[in-house]
């Protein structure tokens, strides 16, 4: 029986950058500066290069990053935020931990991401544009409603959606580094981009029990800071962002070959398929010793937690495609045998489960 490919595991990454996540943890470890120290601010620095905005604020996590940017934009308290029913829970809690209300928008059946003209119908004070699965939004379309503009760039690092890089259309972005993400830390971490420095100066103060100077708050806010021996190593992942996205290109590229299709354009964070008889092939799949993940099972017009939430129309686009979509392996770290693998089990299930 050959191994298991895994969908993702964190052990490969560091066996690739062993030697200089080691040398990482030692500076750190000996500098005694280990809370928003030298590494944080460094990783700021470059993150922001890299994405090209003017500031970049280091949080906790992707979630903390949209609920301090919410925040930080200081819309009227139980203010609507329009988002995509497809979405990690995380989107609509962030909101509403933001003192902010959801409200449900469908996707489009093309590109899995939030409908401009449903969210133009939502009339909400603000939208949360997520790119999912690396996949751009309609940033330019939804950058010209009424409402202020967030982009979710959590799946994203290092995309170029239409008309400009993440956050040239939006007043703020957010970030997740969770270990997953294609700029992925060694557990929890986030980011709040943005060219305004204001906004920037407010996220660095709710980031901190809202301290404006050291011990004196001058708002309420968190405890969500970036760890500084995550930003450390993170410093280490983003370097290795563009090869790293051209791997995932070149196994996207692979799978769409065995399966006779042509993926969206994007970064390819997830490689992500639909089969009306998803159970059946993700159960064939798994015989043939390959891991597979559901990005997401249920529409955040599904949770408990979200019952409360407006919602726009039907939100049938969504709701079906939950019971559809499945993501296969596809990480800088899958070995070309794995890839083989995977497409030779793709091929063989194209036409079996309708695999489209
Ligand atoms: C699009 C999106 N937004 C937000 C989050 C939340 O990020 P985190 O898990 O770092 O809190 C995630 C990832 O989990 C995500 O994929």
């Amino acid at each position: 029986v050959s191994e298991r490919v895994p969908f993702f595991d964190p052990a490969r990454s560091y066996a690739a950058l062993r030697s200089e996540l080691r040398a990482t943890f030692d500076e750190v470890m000996t500098s005694g500066r280990i809370m928003l120290g030298p590494n944080v601010r460094a990783f700021e620095r470059e993150l922001a290069e890299a994405v090209g905005a003017r500031h970049a604020v280091g949080v906790a996590s992707g979630t903390d990053a949209i609920e301090v940017a919410l925040r930080a934009l200081e819309l009227p308290p139980g203010s609507e935020v329009a988002c995509p029913n497809l979405s990690p829970p995380a989107t609509a809690t962030a909101i509403l931990r933001a003192g902010h209300r959801p409200v449900l928008v469908d996707v489009d059946e093309e590109n899995l991401s939030l409908d401009p003209e449903q969210a133009a119908e939502a009339g909400a004070a603000a939208i949360l544009a997520v790119h999912l699965y690396g996949r751009p939004a309609a940033v330019e379309a939804l950058a010209g409603l009424d409402a202020v503009l967030v982009e979710d760039g959590a799946q994203a690092h290092g995309l170029e959606p239409p008309g400009g890089r993440i956050g040239a259309h939006a007043a703020v972005a957010c970030y997740s580094f969770y270990p997953t993400k294609n700029v992925g830390a060694f557990g929890d971490a986030g980011a709040v981009t943005t060219d305004d420095p204001e906004l920037a100066a407010r996220a660095r103060s709710l980031r901190v029990y809202g301290e404006e100077e050291r011990h004196r708050a001058a708002r309420i806010g968190l405890n969500s800071r970036l760890d500084e021996l995550q930003a450390a190593f993170l410093r280490v992942r983003l370097e290795r962002l563009a090869p790293d996205n051209a791997r995932r290109a070149e196994i996207a590229a692979l799978y769409d070959d065995a399966l006779g299709r042509a993926s969206p354009p994007g970064v390819h964070h997830a490689y992500v398929v639909r089969s009306p008889e998803r159970d059946g092939l993700r159960a064939f799949l798994l015989d043939e010793g390959i891991e597979t993940a559901i990005h997401y099972p249920w529409a955040l017009s599904e949770q408990a937690a979200f019952a409360d939430a407006r919602r726009v129309g039907a939100l049938a686009v969504s709701e079906r495609a939950t019971r559809e979509v499945v993501s296969l392996p596809c990480n800088p770290y899958v070995r070309d045998d794995e890839v083989s693998r995977v497409a030779e089990a793709l091929r063989a299930a194209a036409g079996r489960f309708g695999v489209r």
